[in-house]
């Protein structure tokens, strides 16, 4: 089995995630490809894709969303996506992402799914920082391992069942 995971994102806590599942998949003895998503025009030869954004101001990050609309418009294995956020433990309610939304709809995914985040204010561009400071956000990593590997083994099991888009 041979799945893609392609991340965007600006200070590196999407692609940790996208690495995470990576390290599970291949644990499973399944080939994992982790590319920038510039850098995909072709999903064909993939058991499946798993496309993860962070989230800016209630959007996706552009790479992200440039992926989406490419890999929309050729035929495509199962896309399973991921938003990577709030800064808070995950059980507490998020925003509707409307770029997950419409990628889930344009990519009939067969899930999506909220990871919480991670932020260093000393990593900020300036710009950033005043739109964190203005936030009442708080800084931290709440990345959550264990949700993100509980991701990782649902998609596998999926997968392996072979029911995607039951
Ligand atoms: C300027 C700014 C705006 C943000 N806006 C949101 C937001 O609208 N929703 C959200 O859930 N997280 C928001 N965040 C938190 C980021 O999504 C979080 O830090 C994420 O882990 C960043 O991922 P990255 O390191 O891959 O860029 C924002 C962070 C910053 C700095």
């Amino acid at each position: 089995m041979r799945l893609l995971i392609c991340t965007a994102g600006r200070h590196g806590a999407t692609h940790s995630l996208g690495q995470e599942m990576g390290r599970v998949f291949e644990h499973d003895g399944v080939d994992v490809d982790m590319r920038a998503p510039e850098s995909v025009t072709r999903v064909d030869g993939y058991d499946a894709v798993i496309i993860g954004s962070a989230v800016y101001s209630d959007r996706w990050v552009p790479a992200a969303k440039a992926l989406v609309d490419r890999v929309s418009r050729s035929d495509h294995p199962p896309v399973w996506l991921f938003s990577c956020g709030p800064l808070h433990s995950s059980d507490r309610p998020v925003n509707v992402i409307s770029d997950a939304a419409h990628a889930v709809s344009v990519l009939h995914a067969i899930a999506h799914r909220t990871f919480p985040g991670r932020l260093e204010p000393e990593e900020l561009s300036l710009g950033e920082r005043q739109i964190f400071e203005n936030s009442g956000a708080v800084a931290g990593d709440f990345r959550d391992w264990v949700l993100v590997c509980n991701w990782a083994r649902e998609i596998l099991a999926c997968l392996t069942a072979g029911t995607p888009g039951s």
